[in-house]
């Protein structure tokens, strides 16, 4: 069945929805995104993923199109056309269409930008079985830029190490730069040592993950110990528990890592809480 999508202002059919061939998001990546999750026909943490999309625009001299509130309206709107129950709303910005190819910015009084939407449905994403088996990583070198706190639709790297895991055996891929994990592919490392959460610290080398921002204070009120600090993969394949985090995933436990078993090699016991505890807390905060 064809979607609605939004695209510049209109609610179209999937199949007449069209962006320009010069768009600056096409022909350059200049452009930004964010992925908010659907359940229960509602959306979870939608207000962190516009402040992070705020902020991914100002970085980049980005003018936003629709403000926060038309933005929350688009999305409701958009869940509802479609009869979203579980899945995601993805939403893009870009620069634009200049008209041409040019490496220089185009002046953005005469060039707006180019905002689409579009869901994903998805029934079932909260009960997903992977949870209850959880998910193999390997780990590859990181080489993206050095703006990953910027959202940006560069996920050239992120796609070819989701192939490496695949090729592997594995479901996933987490990034190691100078000796510590940086993040996975598409989401957010942590390991459980004990009662502590070890995650790595927020800077421009990672994504500040919305979900990280909500698990991390889930983990705190329920005495949960949290430590942001980086961390080896021997360390990770030597810890009790790993998982890792996203819109999409929720709190999904990790149970090998380079074909090394971590814990029992099953999900283990703090992650598959937290993810109760997210799941819970985020269905009744969900707008
Ligand atoms: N990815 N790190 C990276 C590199 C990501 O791409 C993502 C999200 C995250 C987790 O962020 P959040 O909790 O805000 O979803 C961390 C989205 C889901 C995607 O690209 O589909």
């Amino acid at each position: 069945m064809s979607r609605t999508v939004y695209v510049n202002g209109e609610y179209l059919p999937e199949e007449e929805a069209k962006v320009s061939i010069f768009d600056r998001g096409f022909l350059m990546a200049d452009g930004v995104y964010e992925v908010t999750s659907v359940l229960g026909g509602k959306l979870i943490d939608f207000d962190g993923h516009a402040v992070r999309l705020e902020r991914s625009l100002r970085e980049l001299d980005m003018a936003a199109p629709v403000t926060k509130d038309e933005l929350l309206a688009i999305h409701r709107e958009l869940v509802a056309r479609n009869a979203i129950d579980e899945g995601m709303v993805y939403l893009q910005i870009t620069r634009g269409s200049p008209g041409d190819r040019d490496f220089a910015f185009p002046d953005p009084a005469v060039t707006p930008s180019t905002i689409v939407l579009f869901t994903q449905n998805k029934p079932g994403l909260a009960a997903n079985p992977a949870a209850n088996k959880g998910i193999k990583v390997i780990s590859i070198e990181d080489i993206r830029w050095g703006r990953r706190d910027i959202k940006t639709v560069q996920l050239l790297y992120p796609s070819m190490g989701k192939m490496m895991a695949k090729k592997a055996g594995a479901d996933d891929a987490w990034m190691v730069e100078d000796g510590f994990v940086t993040e996975g592919t598409s989401n957010n490392a942590y390991i459980v040592k004990g009662n502590r959460i070890i995650t790595r610290a927020l800077s421009s080398d990672i994504l500040h993950g919305i979900t990280r921002a909500a698990v991390l204070r889930f983990a705190r009120e329920a005495q949960m110990e949290v430590e942001e600090r980086s961390f080896s993969i021997d360390e990770a394949k030597q810890a009790d528990e790993a998982f890792i985090t996203s819109a999409s995933a929720f709190v999904m436990p990790v149970v090998e890592i380079d074909g090394a078993q971590v814990g029992s090699g099953t999900p283990g016991r703090v992650a598959l809480r937290l993810r109760e505890i997210y799941l819970d807390e985020s269905r009744k905060a969900a707008v």
